[in-house]
């Protein structure tokens, strides 16, 4: 139906006849002339209908925004001066010749360049309207750019891409899982797959070597702007790899997919850092380097003040007192400080005392703060000293439990390098390395995996499984972008005992174990490689490429905060023979029920 993409045209097309199919984006009247704006994938052109073909021009008259058209015309150089160097065909017009309007359109829920003025959910309900602006359209473009570098960078390095089952058994992720009730066998449920985890290792058990799958996960938890309840990601599995092999591996893979799709250089290699020196220096596991500021502990020298607030924490090996300068933050006010209070109460913490650096040639006298008075004069300089502060500065205090603290310090961190414009440009890539194996859940009063329980531990920690799993390190790995999490992996535990030792840690009982992953253990007495592999998620990463804020910009049909499609209103009532026929009953909780009747 058409001779070129609309986007595509340029003044090497001048004289040209072209058929062009598309979106009316806008149309303008011009004192007898009529310009329409024609509008596909690839971008925007020009049409222009003169009155001196009166049959044309009184169909360009009854054209609106959104109708679908097919043009006939011939290229032009647009005249002097009317040249427009923003738009790429900026330089030539298309003389309409003919034209057919293929569908009208009711006037759209938004104008496409007025979606800012309406709700996220309207441009949900309407994404089909939404995905035609172009940023949309462009974030689809890259994502597929995107699937294509990777699995060229696979294909050619020998990996196979192997689909896994949907429909199977649950895969422990640290999420709900999304389950599917049988018909054929009543009262049974599948779940829907957190990650391939257990099938990629079968992969490895059956000799693939190299597996990768660009495969959708569900996890039903609290859903954030890099959370949804379904999502993508690029799962990779290999034999006879360790974390070595892996990590540089995968790093090329992702300096070379930079490259490929935004022209873009990652440096090499990427940094190793420990997970213990992250939560010190800041505060957490997913580090943003762009960020010059860092936390410095001052536990030690806190333990003795009157001050309880410190002093309490300080002596609790639970607990954390830690120090975050600001450099010139002198000049914040009372104001600006009470926000940054309320900001890092969102996280639970109780209180953010500071102390502002005037001018420290003059000792105590020259720092100003409500927290001075309770603290001996050695004690503030000291911790002067530690953080190096200088005249102008601010330093900020977090105590409390650890968690706490580093939470709130380390996402304070951030806000004040942005609120500051003390981000460094680019990229800063980090491998996080060295994760305790196990995190104690206070809430179940028990040790659960911080990966997953197919992670394999340190070969020198086999030794303190049992007898210190606190300081039982894995052989796990994260890759960490700009402070987001884009992937995680580790090596497999390839030996029956290790995992059986490791679930009974777990309190996970043998009959357990049997029922939930016999089939793993079986696999594992029959030939298992040593074998390790890695998950990126798709969407955070290409939310990452694209600068955008939110992985559901980077959907094309994302859910919203509840995970609710809003296009397909989704999820929705069964009726009741479906319900019958699968052996199910609803009961809603009394609250609902009411609601409900
Ligand atoms: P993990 O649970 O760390 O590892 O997941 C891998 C990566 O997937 C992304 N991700 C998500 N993205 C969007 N929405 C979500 N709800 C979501 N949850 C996770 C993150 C994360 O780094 N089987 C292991 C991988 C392995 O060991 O090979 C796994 O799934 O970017
Ligand atoms: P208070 O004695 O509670 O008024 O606190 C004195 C100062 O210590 C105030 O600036 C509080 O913001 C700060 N503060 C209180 N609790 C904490 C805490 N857990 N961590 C850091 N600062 C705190």
């Amino acid at each position: 139906m058409r001779t070129h993409y609309c986007g595509e045209l340029n003044a090497s097309h001048i004289d040209q006849e072209v058929v062009l199919c598309g979106w009316a984006h806008r149309r303008r009247d011009h004192g007898g002339v009529i310009f329409i704006d024609l509008r596909d994938r690839e971008g925007l052109v020009q049409v222009v209908y003169d009155p001196d073909l009166p049959e044309v021009f009184n169909i360009a008259e009854q054209v609106r925004n959104e109708f679908v058209l097919q043009v006939k015309g011939r290229v032009r150089a647009r005249p002097e001066g009317t040249v427009n160097p923003d738009l790429p065909t900026g330089e030539i017009e298309v003389l309409g010749l003919e034209l057919e309007v293929l569908n009208r359109a009711d006037t759209p829920p938004f104008q496409l360049d007025g979606h800012e003025r309406v709700s996220e959910e309207v441009r949900l309900r309407y994404r089909y309207v939404d995905l035609r602006r172009p940023e949309m359209l462009n974030k689809m473009m890259m994502r597929s750019a995107v699937t294509r570098a990777l699995r060229s960078y696979l294909d050619s390095h020998g990996f196979l891409d192997i689909e896994t089952p949907m429909l199977t058994k649950a895969t422990p992720e640290g999420a709900r899982d999304y389950l599917v009730p049988s018909r054929t066998h009543p009262g049974h449920f599948y779940a829907l797959p957190q990650s391939p985890q257990l099938f990629k290792q079968l992969l490895m058990m059956s000799g693939m070597d190299r597996y990768y799958q660009i495969v959708r996960c569900f996890r039903d938890e609290d859903l954030r702007a890099d959370r949804q309840p379904e999502f993508t990601q690029l799962d990779i599995e290999t034999s006879f790899m360790n974390e070595e092999d892996l990590m540089n591996m995968m790093e090329e893979m992702i300096r070379q997919l930079f490259k490929d799709v935004l022209g873009q250089y990652l440096p090499s290699p990427f940094p190793h850092m420990s997970y213990q020196e992250s939560m010190l220096r800041f505060g957490s596991d997913r580090p943003d380097l762009r960020c010059p500021l860092e936390l410095v502990d001052v536990a030690d020298l806190m333990a003795d003040v009157e001050f309880k607030v410190f002093s309490g924490p300080a002596k609790d090996h639970k607990g954390r007192v830690a120090a975050l300068r600001l450099p010139q933050g002198c000049e914040l006010s009372r104001k600006e400080i009470d926000d940054f209070t309320k900001f890092v109460g969102i996280y639970g913490a109780k209180g953010l005392a500071y102390i502002k650096v005037n001018d420290l040639s003059k000792g105590v006298e020259g720092l100003q703060s409500p927290i001075l008075k309770f603290l001996p004069d050695d004690v503030v300089m000291a911790i002067m000293d530690r953080t190096a502060a200088e005249d102008g500065d601010i330093v900020f205090f977090g105590a409390g439990k650890a968690s706490v603290v580093n939470e709130a310090l380390g996402a304070l961190r951030v806000k004040l390098g942005e609120d500051r414009g003390l981000m460094e440009e680019g990229w800063r890539p980090v491998w996080i390395v060295d994760f305790p194996m196990f995190g104690w859940d206070t809430k179940t009063d028990r040790w659960n995996s911080l990966h997953h329980p197919f992670t394999s531990p340190k070969e020198a920690h086999l030794d303190i499984l049992e007898s210190d799993p606190e300081n039982c390190h894995s052989r796990a790995y994260d890759m960490v972008l700009n402070g987001t999490e884009v992937g995680g992996g580790s090596v497999r535990i390839h030996r029956r005992e290790v995992q059986e030792r490791v679930f009974t840690l777990l309190g996970i009982g043998e009959e357990e174990a049997r029922e939930k992953f016999g089939f793993l253990l079986d696999a594992l007495k029959f030939g298992c490689p040593p074998h390790a592999g890695l998950a990126i998620g798709l969407d955070r990463l290409v939310m990452l490429m694209a600068g955008a804020d939110s992985i559901r910009e980077v959907m094309a049909f994302p859910k919203t905060q509840t995970a609710a499609c809003m296009l397909t209103n989704a999820p929705s009532d069964a009726n009741p023979a479906q319900l019958r026929e699968l052996s199910l009953r609803v009961r809603l909780p009394q609250a609902e029920e009411k609601k409900a009747g």
